[in-house]
């Protein structure tokens, strides 16, 4: 079976619709197809400051999430990435062979340091791609299931594997990003020009929060002027948005949905909508209830994930630092 790798932060509060669209979606469905990494990133929470009492909440938060969406911890390894200490150790490895000029090119590196002052952003802001990648080719994953945003950190990725095995030796697998067509990026609801995301939280639909509070936001999402309700990006984003969401959630076609809302108001479309996602996100709640009901549980589920991962991980690093050149410490 085909590796695949994905990670997650663990965010406060709860993971948003964006998420779940554009990664968590492909998470749950690759474990039928594919041997599955899944972890909760939190060495990469902490690039920004974190107060530890709710790190450790919303890392188990995290994985409850994920469990309640769908991740099947007996056919997928869940576990957080703090546990598997081979994270920290590759990425130093690949951060020797990273460019600074090319670290600094990463895009999201820019945005997020651009909102700060130089001193009060994080060297580990500027190395986190590099854990990233380290994540992924500890596994030698073949399809990394992430939205559009992760493109140029998968790009990163399959350099530094690429420029490891040519100076070393191969060792790496190159990993792909796998990227749904539809949903690769969800837009904020009240301004469909920006990605969805807890940065910018206006119009953002979090998985946890009170259903009619999210049937509320969709209800007065930004749309376009014009009535009519088709697929057009360029130039109807709003509507275009709520109709990949809508078509995503409900497992149907945008052109069935164009069909169907001919001669009909956004009004409708936004209603329907509300309904399919409250639907959608009621019994996930109650999951992840349960789920956090029961901690000891849940972390015996990480446990056993990190085991499953260590043994994965610490093979691929052994072979890492034996190829460098590092004397083994027997
Ligand atoms: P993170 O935690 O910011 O987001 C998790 C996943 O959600 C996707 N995503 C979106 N997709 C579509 N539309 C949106 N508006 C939207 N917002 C977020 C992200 O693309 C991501 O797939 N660096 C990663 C975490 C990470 C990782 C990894 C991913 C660490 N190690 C190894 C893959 C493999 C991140 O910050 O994702």
């Amino acid at each position: 079976r085909p590796r695949v790798l994905s990670g997650i932060q663990p965010t406060a509060g709860s993971f948003h619709l964006g998420n779940y669209l554009g990664a968590l979606r492909q998470w749950v469905a690759m474990q039928d197809t594919h041997d599955a990494f899944y972890c909760v990133v939190d060495l990469h929470a902490i690039t920004v400051p974190q107060d530890p009492k709710q790190l450790r909440e919303n890392t188990r938060a995290s994985a409850a999430q994920l469990l309640a969406l769908g991740v099947d911890p007996r056919r997928s390894a869940l576990f957080v990435q703090s546990h598997v200490p081979e994270h920290p150790q590759l990425s130093w490895v690949l951060e020797c062979l990273t460019g600074f000029g090319e670290a600094s090119r990463m895009t999201q590196f820019k945005d997020k340091s651009a909102r700060q002052e130089a001193d009060r952003v994080g060297v580990g802001l500027f190395t986190y791609p590099i854990l990233q990648a380290a994540d992924i080719l500890l596994y030698q994953a073949e399809q990394v299931p992430v939205g559009e945003d992760q493109r140029q950190h998968l790009e990163l990725t399959r350099d530094l594997a690429q420029r490891f095995n040519s100076r070393f030796g191969r060792t790496f697998r190159l990993p792909e990003a796998y990227i749904p067509k539809d949903t690769a990026k969800v837009y904020d609801l009240q301004d469909p020009n920006a990605k969805m995301s807890k940065s910018v939280p206006t119009g953002v639909i979090e998985l946890l929060e009170d259903p009619k509070r999210s049937a509320k936001k969709i209800r007065s999402a930004v749309t376009d002027t014009g009535r009519e309700i088709v697929y057009d990006p360029e130039n109807k984003a709003g509507v275009s948005n709520l109709l990949s969401i809508y078509s995503a959630l409900a497992n149907r076609s945008i052109a069935e949905l164009e069909q169907d809302y001919v001669g009909r108001g956004y009004g409708d479309l936004k209603k329907d909508l509300a309904e399919v996602f409250t639907e959608f996100v009621t019994p996930i709640q109650q999951r992840v209830r349960s789920y956090l009901d029961d901690r000891a549980e849940l972390d015996r589920l990480l446990a056993q994930g990190a085991q499953r991962a260590r043994e994965v991980a610490a093979t691929t690093l052994a072979r890492v630092y034996d190829r460098i050149g590092f004397l083994p410490p027997v």
